[in-house]
């Protein structure tokens, strides 16, 4: 390998955009060498922002240029599995975001072709996992601080979204509980430790937002989840928020509790509108993130550089869409 591990990057979009400048300029070790959109006015923003990196309309072209070592899927959900299969018959490393499918047969041709290709790095981004919070509870739970979990609730909202960007997203993300709940469905099974889901139940709202309808996905979604050990997850995922964005998560053991991300901030400084609070600096997911992205990236980066396992299964990847298809099927409204 060479000295710095040379990635190139798929899709260019809200989040690619994220990604390709983390890659080029933060990420130690990694060097953005290629990136790749079939929008022409995002290969012309690549041109700009990404001095030296070749650009390319696609895949396939990509995949072609040798120099590339791993590739970064940041592509619409519908198109991970297939693509992800591409990289590693390619013979390259591969990160792809989340979810990996939206459907677990998906994930299941991922997995095989993973096993084929054993040398290569293969990672879904769950990069709540490297935030330091998440990440200190989960270290909490190991050393038994806090005894047995038994309650897990989480909550992610995304703030009200005037261009209603979800409503377009939606037909191929999946819907809320695949795109959105997937995060904490993958953070309770992490925090549980792959605990065995023994019962669940969902149901939603569209009443701000009907026209989801169309693909059969809501505005709020809330779900219960039993596992075999007897504890239980509630979810509760939104896109109306009217106090900014909010990931939180709240874990009780018979020992001790501990809240994530509630009252977190950047300025100190304490917003109102719309008849809701907000503390300033949680506008959305890329600035309560920002770190954890950062540090996922580093995870990938190092794990191919020393040939550790990926810091993130596509085993664990595949159950997280299992549970996350299961609520979207019991989701009827
Ligand atoms: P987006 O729609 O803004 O961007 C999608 C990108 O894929 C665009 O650059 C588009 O040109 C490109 N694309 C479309 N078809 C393609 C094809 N056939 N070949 C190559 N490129 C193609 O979507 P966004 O929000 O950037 O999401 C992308 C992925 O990232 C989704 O899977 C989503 O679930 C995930 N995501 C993850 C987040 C996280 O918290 N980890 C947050 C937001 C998105």
């Amino acid at each position: 390998m060479s000295q710095e591990l040379r990635i190139g990057i798929v899709g260019l979009g809200r989040l690619g955009k994220r990604h390709a400048s983390n890659l080029a300029f933060r990420v130690p070790g990694a060097s953005l060498v290629a990136a790749a959109s079939p929008v022409e006015e995002e290969r012309r923003w690549a041109e700009r922002a990404l001095p030296g990196v070749r650009i390319y309309s696609g895949l396939p072209d990509l995949l072609a240029d040798q120099t590339v070592e791993a590739v970064w899927l940041v592509t619409p959900t519908s198109l991970h599995a297939d693509q992800t299969i591409a990289v590693l018959e390619a013979g390259k490393h591969v990160f792809c975001e989340k979810p990996l499918a939206l459907e677990v047969e998906d994930c299941d041709r991922v997995l095989d072709v993973a096993r084929r290709h054993g040398g290569q790095l293969a990672m879904v981004g769950f990069m709540r996992r490297f935030d330091r919070a998440y990440a200190e509870a989960k270290r909490r739970i190991d050393a038994g601080e806090l005894g047995q979990v038994f309650h897990i609730a989480c909550r992610s909202e995304d703030p009200i979204d005037p261009d209603g960007f979800f409503v377009k997203f939606a037909p191929t993300s999946g819907g809320i509980f695949l795109d959105c709940c997937i995060h904490d469905i993958d953070l309770v099974q992490w925090m549980l430790d792959g605990a065995k889901p023994v019962g669940i139940s969902a149901t939603g709202t569209r009443i701000m937002y009907p026209a989801l309808g169309e693909c059969g996905d809501v505005d709020n979604g809330f779900a219960t989840v039993t596992f075999e050990s007897g504890a239980v997850a509630t979810f509760h995922v939104s896109r109306t928020s009217h106090q900014g964005y909010e990931a939180t998560m709240s874990l009780s053991g018979t020992k001790a509790g501990i809240d994530i991300g509630a009252g977190l901030t950047r300025v100190p400084t304490l917003s109102r509108s719309t008849g809701g609070r907000f503390l300033e600096g949680q506008t959305d997911f890329f600035q309560r993130f920002d770190e954890a992205f950062l540090l996922e990236a580093n995870a990938f980066v190092e794990a191919v550089r020393s040939g550790k396992p990926s810091p993130l299964s596509l085993e664990d990847a595949r159950e997280a869409t299992d549970l996350a298809c299961r609520l979207r099927d019991a989701l009827k409204v």
